[in-house]
Order: structure tokens, then C-alpha cells, then sequence
């Protein structure tokens, strides 16, 4: 009896602690923070992230799952891998989950910068500057200057050796230039370009305010933006002619509910200049260096853009139906966007503590919703790691729930069709002008950015 007392007593109390472990457990969960480490006071885990790139993460999430703190880039931070949460977080930046972009991007890049502002006044930010890129704008004012940009970006290189890397740099922020400015590639152009690329600098620094560091040449080289640009405001108003440019838009927007200031305006220049610079330059590279690999593909590539010159003279310019049969060039730009993943994901930060996922995330976490991962899901991307355009042919596959290659939400990329369009374009004369191989020996990173460090060296000859 004594035996079968002391049997029960134990088993009772085996039952009560692991009643007790569990709701221990549902408390850490749902009132603590996600599983993870933290890494070293101040740095955190930042240089092994650095260091170890996609594989830091891998393992991170080999060890915590889908959702894991972190301490990187010098913030606490949830990494977010979950497609499904993935949404739920881009789509409700009201509920307090708002852009989480780095102090020096934001000090560079203006306080009325696009990932600056929120609620009505991101509302209304966005609709000017959607109405500067919509479709229509593209077809009738923005298609025009980014033909006539490229044939002559790409006239005389033949019989060279060019760096793609350099060339795709220059095309991307001086094509924009012309479409925002009408400025061509003089004079102000020369001026201009330093002081951007010193200002992109200054935004991927650590915000130490020194003579000789990278963010103080880019809050210097902001302000020589600034001065360029109230410049080019003022001969506007001066000479009292209206130009059908973004500059001349946005400067002519009357009605006083949308009419903006002067210092909106430049800020909303430099956010044009910003977020079509690095993203279209990268997959314009990266799409002649997967091209250069799958000749498959690029036979079937120039197939689509020499069908489109056989109609026409060689001095006529692509234009919007010639753009939209570019079907298979778009599923090429899709395809080399994932695979290179140009984007590893965007950042949000709470604005208020708040439950997701079933734990409980401070006020001030930085959340990296980490799409990186997704690219590479075979599930959603069979044989992920193989360069496969022909998997973006059926008309959904940008539809899909978990396309998150231009972001999603509120926030979803704006620029997405004049990136595609400007980066088919560069590609419609890159192959039907010439042929190319590549001179070997660059190196090429895929992380924490898409860059050949020393160039990407092509030999160039005519078609
Ligand atoms: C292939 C090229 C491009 C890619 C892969 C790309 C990708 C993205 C992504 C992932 C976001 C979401 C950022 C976030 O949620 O925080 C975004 C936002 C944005 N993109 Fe793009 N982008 C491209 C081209 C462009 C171009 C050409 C422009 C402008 C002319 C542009 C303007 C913007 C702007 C203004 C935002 C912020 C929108 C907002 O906060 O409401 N993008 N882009």
C-alpha cells in the first residue's frame, strides 16, 4: 500500500510539474520574445552576419525556426522568414509597423523622404509620385526619353572591353535624370553624379558625424543635391515655360490639397533618384551575366527583340505594345531578380509593443522581413537554384501570394513597371546591337549587396 502511495505521489507530482513546465512554456511564448540569440553588447550578431551572409541566417533558422531575435545592424531585431507573417506584416503598417530603414539613410535621404513618412502623409507622397510613373506616363512621356537615353548609352561599344557594372551604374541614374529633369548627359550631369554616388555611400554608413567618414560626405553631398536642385527650381519658375518632365509636374500641381513644397519636391527627387538607382542597375548587370551563362535563353531572347526590329526602320523607337510583347525579357528580369536576389528583404520597426506570432515584440524592434529564403523555396521555385525564366511565363506567377520580389502592402514597390521597362529596353539594344563574352577573373558578391567589387569586365562585338 505504502509502495503504491509513493507510485501515486510521484506520478501526481511528475504531472503537476510538467503541467507547471508548459504553462511555462505557453507563458514564454506568449508573452516573451521569439527564440534567438543577441550576440555581443552594442555590436550584437552584426559581424557574423556580415561575415557569414545567407548562411548566418540558414543556420539561425535551422536552430530557431522562421522567427528568431537577433541583435544586427546595431538594433534589436526579429528576423521574420514566415511567407504567410511575411504579409501580414507588409500589409499593416497601421497597426504600428512602419518602415525601419537605418538613422543615416533617413538623416541623407530627407524627412520627407517616402520611407520617412507615414499614414496620410505617405498617402499622399505616394499618389504624386505614382502619378509621375503610372502606365499611362510611361507609355506617352517615359518610354519616348528612356529609347532615345539608350540608343545612345549603348551606341560605340563595339570592338571594346566595358565594365557592364560602370555602364549600368551611369544608365540607371542618368536615365532617370532625363526622365525627371530633361537633364542629358552635360554638364550637370557631371556635377551630379560625384555627389550622388557620395550620398548612396553616406546611406549604407554607420551615422558617425566625423570629417573623412562616409555619412558625413553624404549629408555634405545632400545638401550640394539640395542646392543643385532649388537651382534648377527657380530657372523653372523663372523661365515661366512648362516642361512635360516629372521636375515640370510636380512643380504645376495646383490645387492646394495636393500642391507640394519646395522642399517635398526635392525630397521626392532624390527618392526617384534612390530607389530606381541601385535596383535597376544591379538586375541590368546581373541579367547580361545570367544571359552570358544560358545561351538557351539568350537565343531566345534576341528571338523576342530581333521580331520586334524586323517591323520596323532602325532609327524607330520601341514603343508601349512593342514593351508589353516583351514576355519573355520581363520573365528574364523576374527570374535573374530572384535568383540574384537584389533585395533580401525590407525593414519595419514597432511603434508600439506588440503581439505577433504569438510573442510579444518591444516598442522600437527593428522586425527584417527576410524574403531571401522565399526566392529559394522550392515549393514556390522548383529547382530554385537553377536560372529558369521559362517559369515565369504563366500569367499568375506574379500574382501569387508570396511575390514579394518589389515588396508588398501599402508599400509595394511603385516603380516596378518603369524599373521593368527601362531595364527591357537597355536589354532590346544590348542584343540586338551586339554579342558579347566576358573577359573572366571578376569576382561577383551576392550579399550583404549584389556587386562585382572590381568591375564586370565584357568583350564587346558588333551583331
Ligand atoms: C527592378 C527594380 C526594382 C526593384 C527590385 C524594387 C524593389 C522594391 C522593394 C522590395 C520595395 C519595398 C520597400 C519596402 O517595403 O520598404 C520598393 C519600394 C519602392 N520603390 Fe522600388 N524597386 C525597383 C525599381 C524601382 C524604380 C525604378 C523606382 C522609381 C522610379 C522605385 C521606387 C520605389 C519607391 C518610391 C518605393 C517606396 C514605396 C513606398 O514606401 O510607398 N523602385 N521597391
Amino acid at each position: 500500500m505504502a509502495v503504491f502511495m509513493v507510485i501515486c505521489g510521484v506520478v501526481l507530482c511528475l504531472c503537476i510539474c510538467s503541467a507547471l513546465l508548459r504553462w511555462n512554456e505557453m507563458r514564454y511564448r506568449i508573452k516573451g520574445l521569439p527564440p534567438g540569440t543577441m550576440g555581443w553588447p552594442v555590436f550584437g550578431e552584426t559581424t557574423e552576419f556580415l561575415k557569414q551572409g545567407p548562411n548566418f541566417m540558414k543556420n539561425q533558422r535551422l536552430r530557431y525556426g522562421n522567427f528568431f531575435k537577433s541583435h544586427i545592424l546595431g538594433c534589436p531585431t526579429i528576423v521574420s522568414m514566415e511567407p504567410e507573417l511575411n504579409r501580414y506584416i507588409l500589409l499593416n503598417e497601421s497597426k504600428g509597423l512602419v518602415p525601419g530603414y537605418p538613422q543615416s539613410m533617413l538623416d541623407i535621404l530627407g524627412r520627407c523622404n517616402i520611407a520617412a513618412v507615414h499614414g496620410s502623409t505617405h498617402r499622399y507622397m505616394r499618389g504624386a509620385l505614382l502619378a509621375l510613373i503610372h502606365p499611362t506616363m510611361i507609355k506617352d512621356q517615359l518610354l519616348p526619353k528612356i529609347d532615345e537615353f539608350m540608343r545612345s548609352h549603348l551606341s560605340n561599344w563595339d570592338n571594346k572591353v566595358i565594365d557592364i557594372q560602370e555602364k549600368t551604374k551611369q544608365m540607371a541614374l542618368l536615365s532617370s535624370l532625363k526622365q525627371i529633369a530633361g537633364v542629358e548627359s552635360g554638364s550637370i550631369s557631371q556635377a551630379f553624379i560625384p555627389e550622388f554616388f557620395k550620398l548612396v555611400l553616406g546611406t549604407l554608413s554607420l551615422p558617425i558625424d566625423f570629417p573623412g567618414t562616409n555619412y558625413r560626405g553624404g549629408l555634405q553631398a545632400r545638401k550640394n543635391i539640395i542646392s543643385m536642385l532649388r537651382q534648377l527650381l527657380e530657372e523653372r519658375r523663372a523661365s515661366k515655360e512648362e516642361k512635360l518632365d516629372m521636375l515640370g509636374c510636380l512643380m504645376t500641381t495646383e490645387d492646394n490639397k495636393t500642391k507640394l513644397s519646395d522642399e517635398e519636391i526635392i525630397d521626392l527627387i532624390i527618392t526617384l533618384l534612390y530607389s530606381g538607382y541601385e535596383t535597376v542597375s544591379t538586375t541590368s548587370m546581373m541579367a547580361v551575366k545570367y544571359l552570358h551563362d544560358h545561351p538557351k535563353v539568350l537565343e531566345e531572347v534576341r528571338k523576342e527583340h530581333m521580331a520586334i526590329r524586323e517591323k520596323k526602320r532602325p532609327e524607330d523607337p520601341i514603343d508601349w505594345n512593342d514593351y508589353r510583347s516583351m514576355t519573355f525579357t520581363r520573365a528574364v528580369i523576374l527570374e535573374t531578380s530572384r535568383l540574384a536576389t537584389i533585395v533580401n528583404g525590407v525593414l519595419r520597426k514597432t511603434t508600439k509593443e506588440m503581439e505577433l506570432n504569438g510573442y510579444v515584440i518591444p516598442k522600437g524592434w527593428r522586425i527584417y522581413v527576410y524574403t531571401r529564403e522565399v526566392n529559394y523555396d522550392p515549393r514556390l521555385y522548383p529547382e530554385p537554384e537553377t536560372f529558369n525564366p521559362w517559369r515565369w511565363t504563366e500569367k499568375s506567377s506574379e500574382a501569387q501570394n508570396y511575390f514579394f520580389l518589389f515588396g508588398g502592402g501599402t508599400r509595394q514597390c511603385p516603380g516596378k513597371e518603369l524599373g521593368i521597362a527601362e531595364i527591357s529596353t537597355f536589354l532590346h539594344y544590348f542584343v540586338t546591337r551586339y554579342r558579347w563574352e566576358e573577359v573572366g577573373g571578376d569576382e561577383l558578391m551576392k550579399f550583404p549587396r549584389v556587386e562585382a567589387p572590381n568591375g564586370l569586365h565584357i568583350r564587346v562585338s558588333a551583331n
